[in-house]
C-alpha cells in the first residue's frame, strides 16, 4: 500500500472513536485463560518470582499472563498446559522458517558435534557465512559477528564516529535500534524524547540528534548544522522501513533523499537492517529499495534468533577502523565479545540463508502475508470499520486503533495515546485467548510455513474480536 493511501487512511482512524472491548468482556477472557491453563499461569507466577518484571521480553502479551512455552514446531506453539498457539509473532521476526525447522536443527546439532561455541579462535563458518552474505549483499565488503542487534547497532555508531573523527549520530523518530544508551532517545513513540530513558545520563545521548521520519528538509539543516571535525555529524542511522517495521509509512523516495544528503555532506549512511536483513528479501532492504548504505548492522535473521545473533559489515575502508588491538595514537574503534562469530553462530547464519534460498523462504512467507491482509480488509469492510490491513513483504500491519497515529508534540495527545494502547493491548489478549499470537495486537511476521488454513483461523478469531468490539 502507498504512503499517500496509508495516511489517509490512518487519518480516518485518527479521527474515529476509540472503542475498548468492554470490561465486562475482558473479565471473562481473562476468566477463560486460567481455566485453560492452570499451569501455565502458575509458571507466571512462579516466573515472578526469578525473573525481574516476570518476562525477558517486550513483546509478550503481558495480560492475563505471560505464556511459558513448551514446545515449538513450524507456525505452532504450546504453552505449558498443551494448549496450541498460531504463532504470527515469530520470535520478533527472527523466524521465517518456521519454528524448530528439522533442516535448520540437524545442520546445526551436525557442527556441535565437532565444534562448541566455546573455541574462541577463528572457525572456517566465519568464513562460509560471510561469503553467503556478500552473494547476496554486495555492499558488505568486510564484516564482523557481534552479540546482539543492539551491541552491532553500538559497534555500527563506533565505527562511523573513529572513521569521520566526528561524533554527533542521527537518528530518527520514532526509530528502535536496542537499547544502547545513545540510542535510547525517541525509541517507539515520535517525540517521545527522553521518555523510556531512565538510568540514562543526559549527557549520554548528547550527540544523539533524532529528525522526524519523512522530514528531508530538517534532516538537511541538521547536517548542514553540524559539519566540523570532532561536533560534527559522523552518520546517519536509518531503520529502512522508518520505525517500528514500517508502523509509520515512509515516502517513496525518502531512503533515496538520504543517501543523497549523506553523499553531500560527506556522512555516513548506515542501514539498521536488524528487522529488514533477509526478510524483505535476501538481499535485505537494499537491495529492495535500491540504496547502497556505507555500513549495514544485522541481527535477529541473521542466524534464525540462534545466539549471539549481530554483525555489522559493509565498506572496507570504513570496517578496516575496527581493531581488536588497541593501537597507542590510533584512531581505531575498539570492539569486544567473548562469544563474537562463534561456530554455531556463524553455522546458524550459513544454513539460515541457505536454506532460505533453497525453500523460497520469503515468497511463501510474502504470499502468506498478502493472503492474510486480503482476508483481513475484507472482515473490516464487511464489518463497515475504518479499520485496515497492509503487508510489505512478510510483514503485516493491521490497524485498527493505532497508537503511533497521533503527534506526541502535542502533549494532550499523551493520553489518547494510552487509550489507543489499551484498546489495541485488549484486542491482543482476545486473539491470544483464541490462539493467536501477534505483535502488540496490530502487527505480524509470517514464516514460510503460515498456510491458507492458519489465516483462516486468525480470520475466525478476529471476526470474534470485531463482535465484541462496540
Ligand atoms: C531495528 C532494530 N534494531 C535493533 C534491534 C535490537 O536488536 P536485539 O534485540 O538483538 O538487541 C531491534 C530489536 O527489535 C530492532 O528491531
Amino acid at each position: 500500500m502507498e504512503f499517500e493511501e496509508i495516511q489517509e487512511k490512518m487519518k480516518i482512524i485518527r479521527e474515529s472513536p476509540i472503542k475498548l472491548i468492554p470490561d465486562e468482556k475482558m473479565a471473562k477472557i481473562r476468566k477463560n485463560m486460567a481455566e485453560k491453563c492452570p499451569i501455565t499461569k502458575k509458571m507466571d507466577e512462579e516466573m515472578r518470582k526469578h525473573v525481574a518484571g516476570g518476562t525477558e521480553h517486550q513483546l509478550t502479551i503481558k495480560d492475563p499472563f505471560v505464556l511459558t512455552i513448551k514446545r515449538s514446531s513450524g507456525t505452532r506453539m504450546w504453552d505449558m498446559d498443551n494448549n496450541e498457539y498460531i504463532d504470527w509473532l515469530m520470535s520478533s521476526g527472527a523466524c521465517i522458517l518456521g519454528h524448530n525447522f528439522p533442516p535448520l536443527k540437524e545442520e546445526i546439532i551436525k557442527v556441535y558435534h565437532d565444534l562448541d561455541p566455546n573455541i574462541y579462535y577463528n572457525n572456517e563458518w566465519e568464513i562460509k557465512s560471510i561469503e553467503m552474505i556478500k552473494k547476496h549483499v554486495p555492499s558488505i565488503e568486510l564484516m564482523q559477528y557481534f552479540q546482539s542487534g543492539t551491541e552491532a547497532d553500538m559497534a555500527a555508531i563506533r565505527i562511523a564516529r573513529a572513521f569521520t573523527e566526528k561524533e554527533k549520530i542521527i537518528k530518527f523518530a520514532g526509530s528502535y535500534h536496542g537499547w544502547c544508551g545513545q540510542l535510547c532517545v525517541d525509541m517507539h513513540v515520535p517525540f517521545s524524547g527522553a521518555m523510556e530513558a531512565h538510568g540514562i545520563p543526559s549527557g549520554v545521548y548528547k550527540n544523539t540528534i533524532v529528525v522526524p521520519l519523512n522530514d528531508v528538509k530538517l534532516l538537511e539543516e541538521s547536517l548542514k548544522k553540524w559539519t566540523e571535525k570532532r561536533s560534527g555529524v559522523a552518520a546517519v542511522l536509518v531503520d529502512p522501513l522508518g520505525s517500528d517495521a514500517g508502523g509509520i509509512a515512509t515516502k517513496k523516495d525518502w531512503l533515496k533523499s538520504i543517501r543523497e544528503l549523506c553523499d553531500k555532506y560527506n556522512v555516513l549512511l548506515i542501514f539498521d537492517e536488524v528487522i529488514t536483513g533477509f526478510r524483505l528479501g535476501m538481499g535485505g532492504a537494499q537491495k529492495y529499495f535500491n540504496i547502497k548504505p556505507d555500513l549495514s548492522v544485522f541481527g535477529k535473521l541473521l542466524t534464525h534468533g540462534f545466539p549471539s545473533s549481530g554483525a555489522v559489515g559493509g565498506r572496507k575502508d570504513v570496517m578496516n577502523n575496527i581493531t581488536i588491538d588497541v593501537e597507542p595514537g590510533g584512531n581505531n574503534a575498539f570492539v569486544g565479545g567473548t562469544l563474537r562469530g562463534n561456530p554455531l553462530t556463524a553455522a546458524a547464519t550459513y544454513w539460515t540463508l541457505k536454506l532460505m534460498e533453497e525453500h523460497k523462504a520469503h515468497k511463501k512467507a510474502k504470499e502468506s502475508a498478502e493472503d492474510l491482509v486480503k482476508k483481513l480488509n475484507q472482515i473490516f469492510e464487511n464489518d463497515g470499520r475504518p479499520y485496515f490491513a497492509h503487508n510489505i513483504e512478510s510483514i503485516v500491519h493491521f490497524e485498527t486503533f493505532s497508537p503511533l497515529a497521533l503527534d506526541l508534540s502535542d502533549l494532550n495527545n499523551i493520553e489518547i495515546m494510552l487509550k489507543r494502547n489499551e484498546a489495541v493491548n485488549r484486542i491482543a489478549t482476545a486473539l491470544l485467548a483464541q490462539g493467536i499470537i501477534t505483535k502488540y495486537g496490530n502487527r505480524g511476521f509470517t514464516c514460510m510455513q503460515h498456510t491458507i488454513e492458519d489465516n483462516d483461523r486468525f480470520i475466525e478469531a478476529f471476526e470474534n474480536v470485531l463482535q465484541m468490539i462496540p
